[in-house]
């Protein structure tokens, strides 16, 4: 991870920043980490809360009972010295405008002492008068570190029977931590005492499943099992062969050779041809947890909370790093941004700058995969060089690729694809999407076991008559996406009439000497 969250607060206090907004459930840890800095950094920190008024937590003086707020902040106005004051949980008070007001005037006077103010609660809640003068700022999860301590603290619980086990095995201790990683410190303790009650000991997939609920809990990340495989997903090869070949790239050994983190692909194309399929493999293939966002949702909540919940995503992906990030659908929660018809006052395009900035920054391994259909819908912004590591454009099954999707999903359904005329149902099914394909092959199987014979070729061939492919009624959707694609996407499979028309212009373009149809494709 870049910097941590207690350095860059030491950096905004030394930069003056002196309105600071901390966001995180975790106060104990919030706090823990400031006054450590208080420490060695020698200024004075207190902790102001409704039910207490101010208590001292490093260097400071005994308590003071000042509980009511604006009292709060004249206090804070008229102290001495270095200092820097916590205000808990202080978001309900910016309903009264003379705490407004008060807060402002702080954040401009207080940059010629040293004193900070840092509002620290569990939800963002900024009104709009402060959003120029405040710094917001998301607490890091747990660490790897930090989530060892606390494995340390509560092993005592654990029969002693079963602790031998773990503590004699750094890689079991590794996987358990691990599994843990993502979640905040208190709820990786209920995680922990919950595993050691049901299983007696910290037991791995139990740890795993209740990471999973927690984060769907969220309601807008989802923990993926891996369920597909590669080899689940007929055609693409070259965008197949393009995954394969990162399968080790987050290890140090890929660093230490050089490579660069990969930081996501984005995919586009028609319906029903295999984005989200892929997607859906990378988890097992690379060995890494994948969460799927629901990009409706970010941009569903409230006006205001869409920044909030973009940037957990973003801190919970970090968290569980080396991890596949997966924004399915992307137009559904990208559409629009920056144009006139804006009606949520800005927080789309803000919270889409804030990931676009994001993806191009990130210096931690959290692998970005964005499927789309409709490119159309998406910011010219988002497919600027820099932002993925390639475009990939997943058109319609060609000929081959259909065959072997036919055998994949005839497969799927316990049959031997040796029994079927292959080459028939490939030309039977000519602008067929991979899902129509199974579609196809599904609804043979009801007629088949309506009718109590077996599956045959004859029946999939009767049930292919009786779809009309999407690609008969999207014709011009799809034609335009593919002229798009020519000049600004990499083709996911050799074959096709956009990778045609690519090795055509290539072929032209070097006056069709002997090379090869694949290699010009490759750029
Ligand atoms: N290339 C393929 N190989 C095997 N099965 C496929 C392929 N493409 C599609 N399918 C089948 O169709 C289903 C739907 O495909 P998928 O969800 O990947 O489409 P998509 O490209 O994401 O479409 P959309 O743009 O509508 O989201 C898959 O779950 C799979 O069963
Ligand atoms: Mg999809």
């Amino acid at each position: 991870m870049g910097i941590n969250s207690r350095q860059e607060v030491d950096d905004l206090i030394k930069a003056r920043y002196t309105l600071l907004y901390v966001v995180s459930s975790e106060e104990r840890r919030v706090e823990d980490s400031l006054k450590s800095l208080a420490i060695e950094r020698e200024f004075r920190l207190e902790a102001w809360c409704i039910t207490q008024g101010f208590s001292g937590l490093a260097n400071a003086p005994s308590p003071r009972d000042v509980r009511d707020p604006l009292k709060a902040l004249e206090h804070i106005v008229g102290a001495e010295g270095k200092a820097v004051y916590i205000l808990r949980d202080f978001h309900p008070f910016f309903q009264e405008p003379a705490i407004v007001r008060k807060l402002r005037d702080i954040a401009s006077a207080f940059k010629r002492t040293k004193k900070t103010v840092i509002i620290l609660s569990p939800v963002q809640k900024v009104p709009a008068e402060l959003e120029k003068e405040l710094s917001i700022l998301d607490w890091d999860l747990p660490n790897r570190r930090d989530l060892e301590g606390l494995m340390k603290e509560m092993m005592p619980n654990v029969p002693e029977a079963n602790r031998a086990a773990i503590q004699d095995d750094r890689a079991v201790q590794d996987k358990i931590i691990e599994a843990a990683l993502g979640l905040t410190a208190v709820e990786a303790e209920n995680v922990f005492a919950k595993s050691v009650v049901r299983t007696k000991t910290f037991d791995i997939p139990t740890i795993l499943d209740e990471k999973k609920h927690i984060i769907r809990k969220s309601g807008i990340l989802e923990y993926q099992e891996a369920a597909e495989k590669l080899g689940d997903v007929g055609g693409l090869e070259i965008l197949k062969d393009w995954l394969q070949k990162r399968k080790h790239a987050f290890t140090s050994r890929a660093r230490d050779f050089g490579l660069p983190l990969p930081k996501g692909i984005l995919l586009i194309g028609v319906p029903g041809c295999g984005k989200s399929l892929t997607a859906k493999t990378i988890g097992a293939l690379w060995q890494m947890p994948l969460l799927r966002l629901d990009v409706g949702k970010i941009f569903g909540g409230l006006v205001g909370s869409s920044e909030e919940n973009i940037r957990k995503v973003l801190k919970t992906s970090e968290a569980i790093a080396p991890a596949v990030l997966w924004l399915d659908e992307l137009e559904k929660g990208f559409s629009g941004t920056g144009s006139s018809n804006m009606s949520d006052g800005g927080t789309t395009s803000r919270v889409f700058g804030s990931f676009v900035t994001w993806l191009q920054e990130k210096t931690t391994p959290v692998f970005v995969i964005a499927t789309a259909n409709n490119v159309h819908q998406l910011p010219p912004e988002l497919l600027r060089k820099g932002r993925f590591d390639e475009i990939f454009f997943v058109d319609l099954p060609a000929r081959d690729e259909r065959r072997s999707i036919f055998e994949i999903h005839i497969k799927k359904k316990g049959r031997d694809p040796a029994q079927f005329d292959l080459d028939k149902l490939t030309d039977a099914s000519i602008e067929f999407s991979g899902a129509e394909i199974e579609q196809a092959v599904v609804a043979a199987l009801y007629e088949a076991f309506d009718a109590g014979i077996e599956l045959n070729t004859e029946g999939l061939l009767a049930s292919i008559r009786e779809i009309v492919p999407l690609a008969v009624t999207m014709k011009e959707n799809i034609d335009n996406m593919r002229e798009w694609a020519k000049t600004r996407a990499r083709v996911a499979s050799l074959s096709g009439p956009v990778a045609r028309a690519k090795a055509a212009a290539a072929a032209a373009q070097h006056g069709g000497g002997g090379q090869s149809a694949f290699r010009k494709l490759d750029v």
